[in-house]
């Protein structure tokens, strides 16, 4: 197994966002991880990262354990994130703002850049390389999210709604991105709300609820079981939402 997650919890004072998730995923995979609002997928990631301490369980990355390791070192392993959230310098360059992921596995300047514009080139930003990161829209930050892990030569990508707040069209070429991604060799855990995506890009799917896997299965499979239709409709909200179509 390329990530082993066994009983990873997060617990914030006495509620438990993640209560004892256990997630294995094989290099080469593509995993879709749904789960209505709240339910803890992005603090999952997060204990995953390495950007929040899990409280409890051990986190296995390609054999190593790296439950107690800083952010970085899960980065120079091999584990990149996107935040659903993008963290963009605004006032920094695209070209700039990917440089930034590309410095972790290329110390020198030149061949940071280099690896910036390869990046570029194949997130679709190379006209907007020289621009701030302030003049993009949704579709333009979703791709430099992308862009600045992909530079640090990440083996595992974690990918936290990045292709939300587009349009259908936008979604069909981000789909496409991932698949290029994917076609690298990188394997791809995707959380998502936008089922066409999960339905499209994931072999497999799993179901977070109240910070556990209630399901797992093949996308189909999943998005019958009445266990995950409980789980979205018992919350009121957060229901998996297809894109809408043209
Ligand atoms: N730092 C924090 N302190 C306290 N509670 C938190 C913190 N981070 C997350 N939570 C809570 O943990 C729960 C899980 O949040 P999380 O962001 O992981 O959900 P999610 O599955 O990613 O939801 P969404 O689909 O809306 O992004 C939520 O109830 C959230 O309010
Ligand atoms: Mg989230």
């Amino acid at each position: 197994m390329l990530l082993s997650a066994e009983k990873v919890a997060k617990h914030f004072g006495s509620f438990r966002a993640v209560a004892g998730a256990d997630v294995a995923v094989a290099a080469g995979e593509i995993v879709g991880l749904i789960g209505p609002n709240g339910a803890g997928k992005s603090t999952f990631f997060n204990c995953i990262a390495g950007d929040v301490a899990p409280t409890s369980g051990r986190i296995l990355f390609d054999g190593v354990d790296v439950t107690g390791a800083p952010a970085e070192t899960r980065a120079r392993l091999g584990i990149g994130r996107t935040f659903q959230v993008p963290t963009t310098f605004e006032d920094m360059t695209i070209l700039d703002n990917v440089m930034v992921g590309a410095f972790l596995r290329h110390p020198r300047r030149g061949e940071a850049r280099d690896r910036a514009l390869e990046v570029i080139e194949m997130t679709g930003l190379k006209e907007q390389a020289g621009q701030r990161a302030r003049s993009l829209g949704t579709p333009g930050r979703k791709r430099l999210e992308i862009a600045r892990v992909l530079a640090a030569r990440p083996r595992l990508m974690l990918l936290d709604e990045a292709l939300a707040g587009l349009t259908p069209s936008e979604v069909r070429r981000a789909i496409e991105l991932v698949r290029a991604i994917h076609a690298q060799g990188i394997t791809l855990v995707i959380v998502e709300h936008i089922m066409e995506v999960i339905l499209t890009l994931a072999e497999r799917v799993l179901v977070f609820n109240q910070g556990h896997v209630i399901a797992s299965g093949t996308p189909r499979q999943v998005v019958d079981d009445p266990a995950v239709i409980e789980a979205y409709l018992g919350r009121g909200h957060g229901r998996p939402r297809r894109a809408r179509t043209p």
